[in-house]
Order: structure tokens, then C-alpha cells, then sequence
């Protein structure tokens, strides 16, 4: 049986991160098996591509350029990662995904919508995400926690733009939710850690029911 594949969106600081790997130490300990990766990356050529963007090495290329990293990123994860453990029937939960390009390059980022369908096409193909979680924090409380999580080290690529940049993100991620309801929960993210953890499980629960998943083997997968 195929696995399910969730993924965690949003701004720089709404907690993703940590709240998809709590997810996926619920669902190990429930029997599940699970994959926890994430975007730009989740596989080792993904991981060098990466490591061009955050750098902002590949910024002075302009915005296109940027794109079509992200997406030469992506298909070498899904080809060699996700898609192979979504075979074996394990749940795939990633940091990040598709709808970030369509947020940071696309509404936010100004890249033409047609590029950005012609590589979805050619990268994500078919596959979509059972069920997409959009973290949303006002930005200062984001922001707040990006830079106490970062502690005395550089800014990245993206946390480095300015309040506007991360504002216009929050309504993109806002509206994108919206208009696919039926895979995406927009997720008040500025309450406590545990009340939004124990919110992500409840819909997990209800959506996709992981009793019917097949049962663990190896556990929790790098
Ligand atoms: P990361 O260090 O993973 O931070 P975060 O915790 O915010 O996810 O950095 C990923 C950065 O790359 C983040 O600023 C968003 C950006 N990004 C895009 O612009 N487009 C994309 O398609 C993806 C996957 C990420």
C-alpha cells in the first residue's frame, strides 16, 4: 500500500521544522513508518543545490534562475527519496514543498506563473500532497523566532529581505491555503507548541487515519 505524503508550509519562523518532526515521531510511535525530509534538499544532490541557493550564491542570477534551482532540487529528492518511500508504503513528511516556489518565487518573488507551471509538470508531475499544513504567525512573533532560533548565526537568503518581503509571504501562504481547502489546513501558529501540536494531530487523525497505515519496520528514516 502507498503511503501518504504531508507536507509543512509558511513563513521563516512559524515553527515547520519542529512541528513536522513532532508529527513524525507521533506517527513512528504509533506504528507508522515515516520518512521526515525537507526542501531546498532531503537528498544528497538536492542537498548541494541547497547549499547554492540559501548561500544566496545563486541570487545574483535573478529570480528565474533561483526557480529553476529549486526545481532541479526537487526532482532529484522526489526521485530519490520521496517517491521511493512513498512505494514501500511509508509517510513522507516534508519541510516544505511545491507550494514554497509557488509563494517565495511566484506571487511573492514575481517569477512568471507559466514557468512555474511548466517545471511543476515536469517535476512534481502527478504527485500531490494528502495534506499540506500552512503554519501562520504574525511576523514579528516569526521573525522573533527565527532569529532566537538562528542565534549568532548569519541570516539566510530569505530571512534576510525585508518586513514587507515577509508580510507579502504571509498573505500568499494565507490566500494559497484558502484556495485549496480541501488539502490545506492553515494552522494558527503563534498559540503554544503543544495546543498547535495537538491541532496538527487531530487532523491527521481525522484525515488520514494512521491506524490504516502499514506497520513500522525502520522506524523514523534520515
Ligand atoms: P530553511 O533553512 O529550510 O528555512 P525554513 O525554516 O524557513 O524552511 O530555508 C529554506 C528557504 O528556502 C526558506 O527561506 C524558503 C526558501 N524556499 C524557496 O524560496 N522556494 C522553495 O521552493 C523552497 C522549498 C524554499
Amino acid at each position: 500500500m502507498r503511503g501518504r505524503f504531508i507536507t509543512f508550509e509558511g513563513g521563516e519562523g512559524t515553527g515547520k521544522s519542529s512541528h513536522a518532526a513532532t508529527l513524525a515521531q507521533k506517527l513512528g510511535a504509533f506504528g507508522v513508518g515515516v520518512v521526515l525530509t525537507r526542501e531546498p534538499g532531503g537528498s544528497p544532490g538536492a542537498e548541494i543545490i541547497r547549499h547554492v541557493l540559501l548561500s544566496g550564491a545563486a541570487k545574483p542570477l535573478g529570480p528565474e534562475a533561483e526557480a529553476i534551482l529549486f526545481a532541479a532540487a526537487r526532482d532529484d529528492h522526489i526521485r530519490n527519496t520521496i517517491e521511493p518511500a512513498l512505494a514501500r508504503g511509508r509517510w513522507v513528511i516534508c519541510d516544505r514543498f511545491v507550494d514554497s516556489t509557488r509563494v517565495y518565487q511566484g506571487a511573492v518573488g514575481g517569477v512568471d506563473e507559466q514557468l512555474l507551471r511548466a517545471l511543476e509538470r515536469v517535476t512534481v508531475g502527478e504527485l500531490r500532497p494528502d495534506l499540506t499544513f500552512v503554519l501562520d504567525a504574525p511576523i514579528e512573533i516569526a521573525l522573533a523566532r527565527a532569529a532566537q532560533r538562528r542565534g549568532g548565526d548569519a541570516v539566510d537568503r530569505f530571512e534576510d529581505e525585508g518586513q514587507e518581503f515577509h508580510e507579502r509571504l504571509r498573505d500568499s501562504f494565507r490566500v494559497l491555503a484558502m484556495s485549496e481547502p480541501n488539502r490545506c489546513v492553515l494552522i494558527d501558529a503563534s498559540g503554544s507548541r503543544e495546543a498547535i501540536a495537538e491541532q496538527i494531530w487531530a487532523v491527521v487523525s481525522k484525515r488520514l487515519n494512521p491506524a490504516t497505515a502499514p506497520v513500522r519496520l525502520e522506524g523514523i528514516a534520515p
